[in-house]
């Protein structure tokens, strides 16, 4: 097969994208937090600032780089023949979470642009650490491969 001779570039062009996607991952959460702030104590202008920002990064950053982990994961684990492997389960599973975790971040920033505050800062601020946990088990169950 033509892309069996690629799997490294393809390894690589993943690993790329993935650091883009968590990029993304941790900065907007980390958005929402001030732009709750700016709502919070009436700064109405920089609450603006954020809503962009938040769109910015969105469509810049976070959607294609999902697009493009997705597509090359996929590849790689047909190419690679890993479709039968337990690790390769266990990390779709934590992906997909991660997947659910953009999800709701970009719905947040969207409450958030209506004025919509669901979480408390605290609650918030506990959330933005779910990302690094994913990230940090996805990691040990590719390179490790405990099952
Ligand atoms: C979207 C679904 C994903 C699928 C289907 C997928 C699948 C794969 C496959 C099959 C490999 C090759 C493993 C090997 O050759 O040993 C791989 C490599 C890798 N993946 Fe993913 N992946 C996905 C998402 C992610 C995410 C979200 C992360 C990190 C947060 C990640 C991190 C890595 C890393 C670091 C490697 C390189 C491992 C090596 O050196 O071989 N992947 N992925």
């Amino acid at each position: 097969m033509v892309l069996a001779g690629a799997y490294l570039w393809i390894v690589a062009a993943h690993v790329i994208f993935v650091i883009f996607w968590m990029a993304g991952l941790f900065m907007l959460p980390r958005y929402l937090v001030y732009h709750q702030e700016a709502l919070v104590a009436g700064r109405g202008d920089e609450a603006a600032i954020w809503i962009e920002r938040e769109a910015k990064i969105r469509s810049i950053i976070l959607t294609p780089a999902m697009i493009a982990v997705w597509v090359l994961g996929l590849t790689l684990a047909t190419v690679g023949q890993h479709w039968g492997e337990g690790w390769l389960h266990a990390k779709l599973l934590f992906v997909l979470l991660l997947s659910g975790y953009h999800g709701w971040a970009v719905g947040y920033a969207r409450r958030l642009a209506r004025g919509v505050m669901r979480l408390d800062a605290r609650r918030l601020r506990m959330i933005n650490e779910v990302p690094a946990l994913m990230a940090t088990v996805i990691v040990v169950l590719v390179f490790v491969k405990p099952f």
